[in-house]
């Protein structure tokens, strides 16, 4: 199998996949439906998925397809298939706030071998293959230098049903986070989080209950571009564990030291 020749593929596909999101966004009206509880789904997303899963299956005729909108809780069995989150940002695209992502992995197991995460609103596309480096637009991408926290901009998110979760403790972590550090943002896509990690415009970046379709693609381009990703507590992270911490690296003992001291619960 030839990754760099599929990338090729996924690029061309990731762009016109672009252009749905991008028409939408600004010039076309979509329909929002209620998927769990709180959970909001578009047609866009179906839409992007659809366009997404043909593509890629003629691509790759052998490999299974996840995508966010027809997960089904099945177990993962085979050695390659692809993590598809054809709109990571959702609640922004509704509202129209331009920080949204299309993001794909193809995996190898647990662990993504080739990334992709685009932005087609400002025409950022970050990507990856395994051991090839992480590139964005064409050009060669890493990760900070900073050493001190305090000098860091971090980055985080909260899962949508925060209140039910009991998150009085992600809301304490955040608000000791914002006193060391200058500063964490929260802009509601993580694929797109752990691409500005990758890209060296975040040191930092941690979350809980992301889904493996939110963090396959990301976590390739942090490693690729430097970085180092793993749980709350320093153990090596795959995308179906709980909590996820990245990072330029030389800040990730300390981001771990307040993940896992606020959070030993994730550790059972
Ligand atoms: C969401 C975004 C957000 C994160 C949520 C995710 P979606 O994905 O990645 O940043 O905080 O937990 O569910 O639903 O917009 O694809
Ligand atoms: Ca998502
Ligand atoms: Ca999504």
């Amino acid at each position: 199998m030839n990754l760099e020749e599929i990338l090729r593929e996924v690029l061309i596909l990731v762009k016109i996949a672009g252009k749905i999101l991008t028409k939408f966004f600004y010039y076309q009206d979509f329909k929002v439906y209620i998927k769990k509880e709180i959970e909001l789904v578009t047609d866009v997303d179906f839409e992007i998925e659809d366009f997404l899963r043909k593509n890629i299956r003629r691509l790759t005729p052998d490999f299974n397809i996840i995508g966010e909108e027809n997960f089904k809780n099945e177990e993962i069995t085979e050695k390659y298939y692809w993590l598809i989150d054809p709109l990571d940002g959702t609640v922004n695209f509704i509202h129209r706030v331009p920080w949204v992502s299309i993001s794909i992995a193809l995996m190898d197991e647990k662990s993504p071998v080739l990334g992709v995460v685009y932005n087609p609103l400002s025409k950022e596309c970050f990507y990856a293959v395994k051991n090839k480096g992480a590139y964005l637009n064409g050009l060669p991408i890493k990760v900070s230098e900073k050493e001190k926290i305090e000098k860091a901009l971090l980055c985080t998110s909260f899962p949508g049903d925060c209140k039910k979760k009991g998150f009085e403790k992600c809301f304490l972590l955040f608000k000791e986070f914002n006193l060391i550090s200058q500063g964490v943002r929260r802009f509601g896509s993580a694929a797109l989080d752990l691409a500005y990690v990758a890209c060296g415009r975040y040191d930092g970046f941690w979350e809980p209950y992301l889904k493996p379709w939110d963090t396959a693609a990301g976590m390739l381009l942090v490693k690729e571009a430097g970085g180092l990703v793993t749980d709350y507590f320093g153990n090596s992270y795959n995308p179906f564990l709980n909590t996820i911490v990245a990072s330029n690296g030389l800040l990730h003992q300390e981001l771990i030291k307040y993940t896992s001291k606020y959070h030993p619960e994730f550790l059972k």
